[in-house]
């Protein structure tokens, strides 16, 4: 602990709130929790949806997401148990299996869906939602399927295991670097007793999901199924404690700081843009999309 206690206040980020999540369902009555609701796009900006689901009852989640639209923005899906087929309009399709990920940039927009690769047992993972800047919002669409042993790892001294999908730590560069939003997207598992400090730049917005045992931030205690959002106080870096064995994720990105017009599956600037989407889909430009695979 650093003794200039008003040096230390100005280093790390501290805890602004505590968000609990809405219970809902999606796609074919998929059951989970949305973390980061529509309310908080503007103060998470770049990040507009993170979804949690965990569920061991096949009624949960067997329906899966069936074939729906996106245009606008990127999803980027990751697994931490049980497995998903990804099939889009272009005739790609992947599966996703435990700690895989996938980063499907929607772009000028495709037509997907993610169903469940089994009839039983745990399904978990999330799905977050990341912006694109108005000037590549019509870009081509396209994914990438990330294997688990393709997502690099880093372990401390502490024992902290850092699965590093986007951004980098300590050192290490992630599976997936994206420009102007610069996303950091972290799954960290803390033994008991670790700390662990990753650095996030001050202008950038930033929150964790706790998503197994419990930690600490700046002396607030952060639960299984709880997102911390991050003060933008100056701070450069976050400092986790864990007294019991821990997992969370880490997600901040540089804000856009542009108008968002969302409606369901479709994120633009501006009404007219919806309006617009809306009439491309109806003509069926979104079958046609082709998707390339990376
Ligand atoms: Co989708």
């Amino acid at each position: 602990m650093n003794s200039d206690s008003s040096k230390t206040s100005a280093a790390w980020r501290t805890v602004e709130r505590l968000v609990q999540g809405v219970q809902t369902s999606d796609g074919a009555g998929v059951r989970l929790t949305r973390v980061l609701t529509q309310q908080l796009q503007r103060r998470l900006d770049p990040f507009l949806m993170l979804d949690a689901f965990r569920n061991e009852n096949p009624d949960d989640y067997i329906g899966g997401f069936p074939d729906h639209p996106h245009r606008g923005f990127e999803t980027i899906t990751y697994m931490i148990a049980g497995r998903m087929r990804h099939h889009d309009s272009a005739g790609n399709q992947g599966l996703l299996g435990p700690g895989g990920a996938q980063w499907m940039t929607t772009g000028s927009g495709l037509i997907h869906s993610e169903l469940p690769e089994q009839e039983q047992g745990l399904m978990e993972g999330f799905q977050l939602w990341l912006n694109l800047p108005a000037k590549d919002k019509m870009s081509a669409p396209n994914y990438r399927d990330i294997p688990s042993a393709a997502i690099p790892e880093v372990v401390s001294a502490d024992g902290v295991r850092v699965r590093v999908i986007a951004g980098s730590s300590q050192q290490l560069a992630g599976a997936v670097q994206r420009p102007v939003t610069e996303p950091l997207y972290l799954d960290v598992h803390m033994p008991a007793g670790s700390r662990f400090v990753q650095a996030i730049p001050a202008g950038h917005n930033a929150f964790t999901y706790t998503y197994r045992g419990q930690v600490s931030i700046g002396g607030t205690v952060v639960n299984d199924r709880q997102m911390a959002i991050l003060a933008n106080n100056g701070g450069t870096a976050v400092s986790i404690e864990a007294a019991e064995d821990a997992r969370l994720l880490i997600i901040a990105g540089q804000p856009l700081n542009e108008p968002i017009a969302q409606y369901g599956p479709f994120v633009m600037n501006n009404a007219e843009e919806i309006q617009q989407t809306l009439r491309d889909y109806q003509a069926g430009k979104f079958e046609a999309a082709v998707v390339q695979s990376l």
